[in-house]
C-alpha cells in the first residue's frame, strides 16, 4: 500500500519552475524532434534513445517530476516502446509523457507491471490498485511459510487485480481458490489476469462484499489472505497524487482506523475457515499495536471479530512505506 512521496515543488519555486518549463519545454521539443529525425534517418539507436530519453525527461521534470522519478518513467517507457510494434511510435511516445506529467502512474499508462512472483507481468487498469512491492513480500512470506506442505484450497478477500491470488496458485499447483471482490473493475481484471496465468480453472471469481460473500460460503478454506482497504481516511488527502487521484478510494480507505475492513475481513475469515487455517493479512502500520490493546473499547468493533480467531492461525504483514515503482 502506499507510502507519501514529497511531489510537488514547494511554492517559492513555483515562478522558477515556470519559466524553466517554457526554456525546458522548448529545449526538450528540440531534442524530441531530433531524436525522431535521427531515427527516421536510422541512426544508431543507442544517440536515438539517448535523445528520447533526455527529451522525455525535460518534459517530465518541467511538469513538476522529481528529476529521479522523471528518468525512472523513461526508463520504463522506452522499454516498453521497444518491445511493443507499433509503428506510429512518436506519437505513442508523447502521449506517454503528457499522462505521466499530469501525474498518472506509470502502471497505468504502459497497462501491465511486473509482480515478481509470477513469471508474467500483470494487466493494471486504473481505478484498481497498482499491486505494491510490500504485497510482493507478503505473498513470499506465505510460500515460504508452507514450504513443501501446500494449502488446498484459498481465498483472498479483496482480490483487486489478483495479483496475490495467482501468485499463490502459481506456486501450489494443485490449490483451488476463490477470488472476492465488491469492485465491478477489480473483478474483470482478476478475470482477465487469470487467463493470462493460465489458472482460470482453478480459480471462481466472485463479485461481492467478503461479508456478503462469507454469508453464503461454507467451511471449506485452509488458507485465507487478504490485503484490504486498510489506510485511516484522515490520511487519504495527504496521499500522494497519483495514488490519490487514479487509484480506487474503495481499494485504499479503511475508515476512522483503518480497521472497518479488517474487521469485516476478520469475522468473514471466522466463518469460512477450516479448523487450523491460516489468516495472512496485510495492515497498517499502526494495526499490529492496537491487535495487542485487545482490551480497548474504541476498537470494539475489531476485538469482537477475532473471538474465535485462536482456532485459526493469524499474521499481520506490515508494509513498509515504499514508493510504488523505484528506477
Ligand atoms: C488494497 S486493494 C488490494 C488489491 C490486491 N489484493 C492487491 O494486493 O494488489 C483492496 C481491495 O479490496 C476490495 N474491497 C473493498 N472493500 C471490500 C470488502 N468489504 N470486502 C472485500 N473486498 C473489499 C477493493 O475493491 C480492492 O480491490
Amino acid at each position: 500500500m502506499p507510502g507519501q512521496l514529497p511531489r510537488n515543488p514547494p511554492p517559492q519555486r513555483l515562478t522558477a519552475s515556470c519559466i524553466l518549463f517554457v526554456l525546458s519545454a522548448r529545449r526538450g521539443l528540440r531534442s524530441f524532434r531530433a531524436a525522431c529525425k535521427s531515427l527516421g534517418e536510422k541512426r544508431s539507436e543507442a544517440i536515438a534513445e539517448a535523445a528520447e530519453a533526455q527529451a522525455a525527461r525535460v518534459f517530465l521534470e518541467a511538469a513538476g517530476l522529481q528529476k529521479e522519478e522523471a528518468a525512472a518513467s523513461v526508463r520504463w517507457f522506452l522499454e516498453n516502446l521497444r518491445r511493443s510494434s507499433t509503428a506510429d511510435w512518436r506519437k505513442v511516445f508523447k502521449n506517454w509523457v503528457q499522462r505521466r506529467g499530469k501525474g498518472e502512474p506509470v502502471q497505468y499508462i504502459l497497462g501491465s507491471w511486473p509482480f515478481h512472483p509470477l513469471p508474467m507481468e500483470l494487466l493494471v487498469r486504473p481505478p484498481v490498485l497498482i499491486p505494491r512491492p510490500e504485497t510482493e513480500e507478503l505473498v513470499d512470506r506465505i510460500i515460504k511459510h508452507y514450504g513443501n506442505c501446500h494449502p488446498r484450497r484459498l481465498v483472498d478477500l479483496g482480490s483487486g487485480s489478483g495479483a496475490i491470488v495467482l501468485s499463490l496458485l502459481h506456486a501450489f499447483p494443485m490449490a483451488t481458490a476463490v477470488a472476492v471482490d465488491p469492485s465491478e473493475d477489480a473483478v474483470a481484471l482478476t478475470h482477465a489476469n487469470a487467463a493470462r496465468c493460465g489458472v482460470e480453472n482453478r480459480l471462481e471469481v466472485r463479485h461481492a462484499s467478503s461479508k456478503d460473500w462469507a454469508s453464503m460460503s461454507s467451511r471449506a478454506f485452509d488458507l485465507i489472505v487478504s490485503n484490504p482497504p486498510y489506510i485511516p481516511s484522515h490520511e487519504i488527502p495527504g496521499l500522494q497524487v497519483d495514488v490519490r487521484e487514479f487509484e480506487d478510494h474503495g481499494a485504499l480507505d479503511g475508515g476512522p482506523d483503518g480497521l472497518s475492513v479488517i474487521a469485516e475481513v476478520l469475522r468473514s475469515a471466522r466463518r469460512v475457515g477450516l479448523p487450523g487455517a491460516r489468516i495472512y493479512l496485510e495492515v497498517h502500520h499502526t494495526h499490529p499495536a492496537l491487535f495487542e490493546r485487545s482490551d480497548e473499547e474504541s476498537h470494539s468493533s475489531l476485538f469482537a471479530s477475532m473471538e474465535g480467531l485462536d482456532l485459526l492461525d493469524t499474521e499481520m504483514h506490515t508494509p513498509c512505506m515504499r514508493r510504488l515503482w523505484t528506477a
